[in-house]
């Protein structure tokens, strides 16, 4: 198999380990493993007698069960538990695409959505948002793409990078054209929950239609990244089968520590997410004010939900923007080129702790720079 490299990823196994101020990170803040053993009385214990041979490869039960929770129509053996969201993407590609399939994707994306998919040999369309317009999707525009050969239409709602989240209405007008055109709806959720106001958020789409596929991890709403734990749920028997099949050529089964804690924390899912939406929310009253201070140099849209948005430098290129401001001030953003041509934007993250010591450097900065 030949792919190209991942951009984003490549970047960050560059810096993110070695920069002060992470001003980009997708994810929501962590925790320390003693924290999260301390949410139940006697997880500790159970933590230190956990058994450690091979796992269950559709992943623990008890796990399944706690992921179905999440949706309305899912039932817990209609979850198949992956190392993470990517594996679970290029699992989904690789059993459902043939080369000369057509895919449709949400754009700008996570590299991923759309790469694998080509390096399978299928023609990848991208379903562009509106930068001048809050990054809203069309469906008219979609319904242009749409070929004979359209196998998958990929979303990602809340949406990496610029946070977009359409109206339910959407959701039921997308499920519909799948139901008329045969195409699959794979859904990346993995911001689900992040809702800033818990009104927004939307149906799953497992639960909204009978062959779509959702996509969850607990890396991003629950800041567990380090768990590797991402999930594939359908109602599409025969799909699943297929993907569990795939799987024992990839990791077979899951970490059972990982899945131990995972299956802890989606138990202690509120206390978790309310912890996070916390943060946002705080960081976010940070954010307005500074995207505001400087409105004749970003162009800023406040997202209703997840932990990223995608700002427009609106004076000279990003990649040099987001290069100087690394280099004097040690505050990384993500240029938008990272996800393609085109795009002088830089991804902001709002889900960690830190963000008002970045925030500060990054306003020092804008400050002495003139
Ligand atoms: C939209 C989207 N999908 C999938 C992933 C992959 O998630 P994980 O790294 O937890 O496997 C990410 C990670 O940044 C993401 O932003």
């Amino acid at each position: 198999m030949r792919i190209a490299p991942f951009r984003l990823e490549r970047y960050f196994a560059r810096y993110e380990f070695s920069t002060p101020y992470l001003l980009c990170s997708s994810d929501c803040e962590s925790m320390e493993l003693g924290d999260l053993l301390a949410l139940e009385p006697g997880a500790g214990e159970q933590f230190n007698s956990l058994w450690l041979g091979y796992t269950d490869s559709c992943g623990d039960p008890q796990l399944r069960q706690a992921i179905a929770l999440l949706y309305e129509q899912i039932t817990a053996d209609q979850v198949l538990v992956h190392a993470g969201a990517e594996e679970a993407i290029f699992n989904f590609m690789n059993v459902v695409l043939d080369p000369g399939d057509h895919v449709i994707v949400h754009a700008p994306y996570y590299q991923s959505l759309g790469e694998v998919a080509r390096s399978i040999g299928a023609e990848v369309s991208e379903w562009r948002g509106d930068s001048e317009c809050a990054w809203e999707l069309d469906l008219g525009d979609l319904e242009e793409l749409l070929t004979v050969r359209t196998r998958v239409v990929v979303v990602n709602f809340p949406h990496n990078p610029t946070g977009f989240l359409p109206a339910p209405e959407f959701i039921r007008e997308l499920s519909a054209l799948s139901d008329r055109h045969g195409f699959i709806i794979f859904s990346d959720e993995v911001y689900r929950g992040l809702e800033i106001d818990r009104g927004d958020r939307l149906p799953a789409f497992a639960d909204v239609n009978e062959r779509a596929v959702s996509l969850g991890v607990m890396s991003k709403t629950y800041g567990l990244a380090g768990l590797r734990i991402g999930w594939l749920a359908t109602r599409d028997d025969d799909l699943s089968r297929e993907f569990a099949a795939f799987k024992d050529y990839t990791t077979i089964c899951n970490s059972a520590p990982s899945e131990f804690l995972a299956a802890l924390a989606l138990r202690q899912a509120e206390t978790l997410v309310e912890r996070n939406l916390r943060i946002i929310r705080d960081n976010l009253d940070r954010l307005d004010p500074f995207f505001h201070s400087h409105r004749e140099l970003f162009a800023w849209y406040r997202p209703r939900a997840g932990s990223i948005a995608f700002p427009t430098l609106l004076r000279g290129k990003v990649d040099e923007f987001c290069a100087d401001l690394l280099e004097k001030a040690g505050v990384l953003l993500l240029p938008g080129t990272l996800y393609g041509k085109g795009y002088n934007s830089f991804r902001i993250g709002f889900g960690r702790k830190n963000l008002p010591e970045s925030l500060d450097k990054f306003e020092e900065y804008l400050r002495t720079s003139g």
